[in-house]
Protein backbone atom coordinates (compact mmCIF):
# COMPACT_ATOMS: atom_id res chain seq x y z
CA UNK A 1 0.00 0.00 0.00
CA UNK A 2 1.24 3.46 -0.92
CA UNK A 3 2.62 5.21 2.63
CA UNK A 4 0.92 8.06 1.58
CA UNK A 5 -2.61 7.30 1.09
CA UNK A 6 -3.68 6.87 5.55
CA UNK A 7 -2.49 10.78 5.80
CA UNK A 8 -3.95 11.89 2.47
CA UNK A 9 -7.51 9.87 3.86
CA UNK A 10 -7.11 11.26 7.38
CA UNK A 11 -6.82 14.84 6.16
CA UNK A 12 -9.96 14.51 4.42
CA UNK A 13 -11.89 13.15 6.64
CA UNK A 14 -11.10 15.99 8.58
CA UNK A 15 -12.38 18.18 5.88
CA UNK A 16 -15.92 16.27 5.74
CA UNK A 17 -18.66 18.34 5.55
CA UNK A 18 -21.56 16.08 7.83
CA UNK A 19 -23.17 18.44 10.43
CA UNK A 20 -26.36 15.60 9.10
CA UNK A 21 -25.24 12.49 10.09
CA UNK A 22 -22.11 13.63 11.73
CA UNK A 23 -19.91 10.78 10.13
CA UNK A 24 -16.89 11.98 8.68
CA UNK A 25 -15.11 9.61 5.63
CA UNK A 26 -12.42 10.32 3.89
CA UNK A 27 -11.19 8.83 0.62
CA UNK A 28 -7.58 8.56 -0.86
CA UNK A 29 -7.01 7.33 -4.77
CA UNK A 30 -3.70 6.19 -5.96
CA UNK A 31 -3.93 6.95 -9.59
CA UNK A 32 -2.15 5.56 -12.12
CA UNK A 33 -0.30 9.08 -13.05
CA UNK A 34 1.45 8.36 -9.56
CA UNK A 35 -0.51 10.92 -8.05
CA UNK A 36 -2.93 10.76 -5.18
CA UNK A 37 -6.16 12.22 -4.60
CA UNK A 38 -8.17 12.94 -1.53
CA UNK A 39 -12.13 13.46 -1.12
CA UNK A 40 -14.50 13.74 1.47
CA UNK A 41 -18.38 13.31 1.93
CA UNK A 42 -20.11 16.84 1.58
CA UNK A 43 -23.71 16.74 3.08
CA UNK A 44 -26.61 19.00 1.93
CA UNK A 45 -29.89 20.23 4.05
CA UNK A 46 -31.58 18.48 1.52
CA UNK A 47 -30.42 15.04 2.37
CA UNK A 48 -30.37 13.11 -0.88
CA UNK A 49 -28.20 15.75 -2.58
CA UNK A 50 -24.97 15.05 -0.47
CA UNK A 51 -22.53 12.42 -1.68
CA UNK A 52 -20.04 9.77 -0.31
CA UNK A 53 -15.91 10.96 0.02
CA UNK A 54 -14.84 8.07 -2.51
CA UNK A 55 -17.35 10.37 -4.88
CA UNK A 56 -15.29 13.39 -4.36
CA UNK A 57 -12.24 11.34 -4.76
CA UNK A 58 -13.14 10.43 -8.01
CA UNK A 59 -13.87 13.40 -9.45
CA UNK A 60 -10.48 15.40 -8.05
CA UNK A 61 -8.65 11.82 -9.94
CA UNK A 62 -10.64 12.86 -13.16
CA UNK A 63 -10.32 16.48 -12.89
CA UNK A 64 -6.78 15.63 -12.31
CA UNK A 65 -6.39 13.62 -15.99
CA UNK A 66 -5.94 10.21 -14.54
CA UNK A 67 -8.72 7.53 -15.74
CA UNK A 68 -7.21 4.12 -13.59
CA UNK A 69 -7.44 3.69 -9.98
CA UNK A 70 -4.72 1.39 -8.62
CA UNK A 71 -5.99 1.16 -5.48
CA UNK A 72 -8.08 3.41 -2.80
CA UNK A 73 -8.18 3.91 0.78
CA UNK A 74 -11.80 4.05 2.86
CA UNK A 75 -11.48 6.05 6.12
CA UNK A 76 -14.49 6.48 8.14
CA UNK A 77 -15.33 7.15 11.98
CA UNK A 78 -16.38 4.44 14.48
CA UNK A 79 -15.41 0.82 15.30
CA UNK A 80 -17.56 -0.62 12.17
CA UNK A 81 -15.85 -1.19 8.86
CA UNK A 82 -16.86 1.79 6.30
CA UNK A 83 -17.29 -0.24 3.05
CA UNK A 84 -17.98 2.31 0.06
CA UNK A 85 -22.01 2.18 -0.57
CA UNK A 86 -23.61 0.40 -3.35
CA UNK A 87 -23.30 3.46 -5.76
CA UNK A 88 -19.55 4.48 -4.96
CA UNK A 89 -18.59 0.79 -5.40
CA UNK A 90 -20.03 1.23 -9.07
CA UNK A 91 -17.97 4.32 -9.77
CA UNK A 92 -14.77 2.67 -8.04
CA UNK A 93 -15.35 -0.04 -11.04
CA UNK A 94 -15.63 2.42 -13.83
CA UNK A 95 -12.22 2.90 -13.58
CA UNK A 96 -10.63 -0.20 -11.73
CA UNK A 97 -10.43 -3.79 -12.55
CA UNK A 98 -11.73 -6.84 -10.25
CA UNK A 99 -8.22 -7.21 -8.48
CA UNK A 100 -8.05 -3.59 -7.51
CA UNK A 101 -7.69 -3.08 -3.53
CA UNK A 102 -9.97 -1.26 -1.82
CA UNK A 103 -8.38 -0.44 1.82
CA UNK A 104 -10.57 0.30 4.66
CA UNK A 105 -9.64 1.96 7.62
CA UNK A 106 -9.86 3.51 10.94
CA UNK A 107 -8.38 6.29 11.72
CA UNK A 108 -5.73 3.93 13.30
CA UNK A 109 -5.23 2.50 10.49
CA UNK A 110 -5.54 -0.44 7.74
CA UNK A 111 -8.67 -2.93 9.16
CA UNK A 112 -8.97 -4.63 6.01
CA UNK A 113 -8.38 -4.97 2.30
CA UNK A 114 -10.69 -6.32 -0.22
CA UNK A 115 -10.45 -6.78 -3.68
CA UNK A 116 -12.95 -5.07 -6.00
CA UNK A 117 -14.89 -7.82 -7.33
CA UNK A 118 -15.33 -8.89 -3.46
CA UNK A 119 -17.49 -5.80 -3.12
CA UNK A 120 -18.95 -6.00 -6.45
CA UNK A 121 -19.29 -9.53 -7.92
CA UNK A 122 -20.71 -9.97 -11.34
CA UNK A 123 -20.95 -6.18 -11.85
CA UNK A 124 -22.05 -4.09 -15.40
CA UNK A 125 -19.52 -2.17 -16.80
CA UNK A 126 -18.22 -0.93 -20.16
CA UNK A 127 -18.24 -4.48 -22.05
CA UNK A 128 -21.91 -4.70 -21.72
CA UNK A 129 -22.19 -1.82 -23.57
CA UNK A 130 -20.15 -3.05 -27.02
N1 LIG B 1 -20.27 7.85 3.39
C1 LIG B 1 -19.14 7.99 2.63
O1 LIG B 1 -18.70 9.12 2.37
N2 LIG B 1 -18.53 6.89 2.18
C2 LIG B 1 -18.87 5.62 2.51
O2 LIG B 1 -18.19 4.69 2.11
C3 LIG B 1 -20.06 5.38 3.34
C4 LIG B 1 -20.85 6.58 3.73
C5 LIG B 1 -20.91 9.06 3.93
C6 LIG B 1 -22.21 9.45 3.29
C7 LIG B 1 -22.85 10.29 4.39
O3 LIG B 1 -22.35 11.62 4.28
C8 LIG B 1 -22.30 9.68 5.67
O4 LIG B 1 -21.17 8.90 5.30
C9 LIG B 1 -23.30 8.82 6.41
O5 LIG B 1 -23.82 7.85 5.56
Amino acid sequence: MDPRLLDVARRAMAQAHAPYSNFHVGAAILADDGNIYAGCNVENAAFPEGWCAETTAIGAMVTGGAKHIVEITVMGEGKEFTTPCGGCRQRIAEFAGPETPVHICGPEGVRCTFKLEELLPASFGKGHLS
